[in-house]
């Protein structure tokens, strides 16, 4: 047997992985391997694929498929539709009862192999995902339960509060909770304001901490879907086969034994579903949202049934467009017809404008929250932060009050004092870094609003020329080339005077 073993891997392989050492490697892998010669006797068959089958490898080393796995038949055994037709066999998932009464389920892939004699065989690679399948279970009744609790809280309260109107659809922002007067920002506002008053899809593109998921429910709330439910799934916490489960439901049947559930696009019917950083979703499972999305219909894993569903889909991502397709994680096809609608929230150094209020916004917050009156920050604070660069945008704002809010003792104002260490050296260290810069800095492939982007380095250009002319008008006018007059109607503009 080994002597055929070492004929399957390639010489390079062999070279490398030294005598025999690769043969310990597959026997040791998590992913169960059970490889079949020609005849569809197992030449090889690791520990875990015996552990997913309930068997010992001695019991199944050696023999026939259909004398060890007695249910097979040629039809439905995926390593002798391999054999017979030479080409690969992906199949999404599998629920079947073990040798040991175990309900196991896998997720399998069956790929051709050719040994160097020039023989053939079919090698079954498979992965346990019972314990994600339970949790896939766990999660969305866990989601269920909440969402009626929440519903039966609010009903119970009453809907004179508008905050406990929104909390009974999984909700708590309305459009009035986003701070903001930055023209790049108010523009993107009012496209969201029309987008709610549509049904189209919405993408909805911005760094961390801009406001994405705000935007997204204020989407919801101020369209005529706000009394149905709202659903926010991450895609790039999951594995995709926990996913496909969660988004489109499971189906007891004859290859899946989970238990029937429906999935996040029947639970939102009627409603919004949020579809967070649709761009680390599995390749594979962007084909599958498409079709739901093209055809208005979804089938559940392991189901026969396809069902119609009435939700909106909104999805977010962190990266620009471009980007994601260079990197290979955003199909295309799905990017167009999610994109009908998009929204690109500007980062907080292209708002810093917008610095004060959002203070201002966030003290009132924690004001009450702490139960405190705190009067603002200190001017050297405020210097600070609107030249740093924020990275994590608003959150991070909101993070650095909340963090000076606990900090805090005496005084009435939150200076760098009153910040932790890394924050008040990252404030500390800005100086030459920003002043520099004429514009805020873009990310990889980021295409900035022209008009206010020009903007920003036109003031930064008249700030540096009247300095260096120590404030005088027409020199400063001269060093930028523009009359008097001109460089007196920008300073007016940008209220620079
Ligand atoms: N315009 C805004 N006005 C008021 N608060 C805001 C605004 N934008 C963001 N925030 C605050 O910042 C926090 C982060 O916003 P949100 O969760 O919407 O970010 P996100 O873009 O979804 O980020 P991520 O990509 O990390 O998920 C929110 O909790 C909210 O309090
Ligand atoms: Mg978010």
């Amino acid at each position: 047997m080994d002597e055929q073993l070492d004929r399957i891997m390639s010489e390079d392989a062999g070279r490398l992985l030294g005598g025999g050492s690769w043969r310990e490697i597959v026997l040791a892998l998590d992913e169960g391997i059970h490889i079949v010669d020609q005849q569809a006797r197992t030449i090889l068959y690791n520990h875990s694929a015996g552990r997913m089958d309930g068997l010992r490898p001695e019991e199944v080393l050696d023999r026939s498929i259909f004398e060890v796995f007695p249910s097979l038949t040629f039809e439905n055994s995926t390593l002798m539709q391999t054999l017979k037709s030479g080409k690969e066999v992906s199949q999404s998932q599998q629920t079947f009862v073990n040798m040991k009464g175990e309900q196991i389920t896998t997720v399998n892939k069956t790929v051709p192999v050719i040994f160097s004699g020039g023989s053939r065989g079919a090698m079954e690679i498979s992965r346990d995902i019972t314990l994600i399948q339970e949790l896939a279970e766990n999660i969305s009744s866990l989601r269920n339960r909440f969402s009626s609790e929440r519903s039966a809280e609010t009903s119970a309260t009453g809907s004179q509060e508008t905050k406990s109107r929104f909390k009974s659809n999984n909700t708590s922002y309305t459009f009035a909770d986003l701070v903001g007067e930055n023209r790049e920002f108010k523009k993107v506002m009012n496209d969201a304001v029309r987008a709610a008053g549509s049904d189209s899809s919405v993408l909805i593109i911005g760094e961390t901490g801009t406001g994405k998921e705000l935007f997204a429910q204020g989407i919801h709330n101020a369209s005529s879907r706000a009394a149905q439910p709202f659903i926010a799934q991450n895609c790039a916490a999951l594995p995709r086969e926990l996913l496909e489960s969660l988004l489109f439901g499971a189906e007891k049947g004859s290859f899946t034994g989970a238990a029937t559930r429906p999935g996040l696009f029947e639970q939102a019917s009627g409603g919004t579903i949020l579809l967070d950083e649709i761009n680390s979703l599995d390749y594979d499972l962007q084909a599958k949202l498409l079709r739901v999305l093209q055809e208005g219909k979804v089938r559940r894993v392991g189901g026969q049934q396809e069902k119609e569903v009435d939700v909106r889909v909104l999805a977010t991502m962190n990266q620009p467009p471009e980007e994601a397709f260079a990197a290979g994680s955003l199909r295309q096809d799905l990017f167009y017809r999610l994109s009908v609608i998009c929204l690109s929230l500007p980062p907080l150094r292209r708002r810093r404008d917008d610095i004060p209020l959002l203070l201002d916004h966030f003290f009132e917050l924690y004001n009450s929250r702490f139960n405190r009156r705190l009067e603002g920050i200190t001017a050297q604070l405020k210097r600070a932060l609107l030249k740093y660069d924020w990275p994590g945008n608003v959150r991070e704002l909101q993070h650095m009050i909340e963090c000076g809010f606990n900090l805090v003792s005496q005084e009435r104002r939150i200076g760098l004092d009153s910040l932790p260490l890394h924050q008040r050296e990252k404030l500390s260290n800005l100086k030459e870094a920003s002043s520099n810069n004429l514009a805020a800095p873009l990310l990889q492939g980021e295409i900035p609003e022209l008009e206010s982007y020009l903007a920003q380095v036109e003031k930064k250009m008249i700030i540096r020329a009247l300095n260096q002319s120590g404030g005088n008008k027409t020199d400063a006018g001269k060093m930028l080339g523009i009359s008097r007059q001109s460089l007196q109607y920008k300073l007016k503009k940008y209220h620079l005077e």
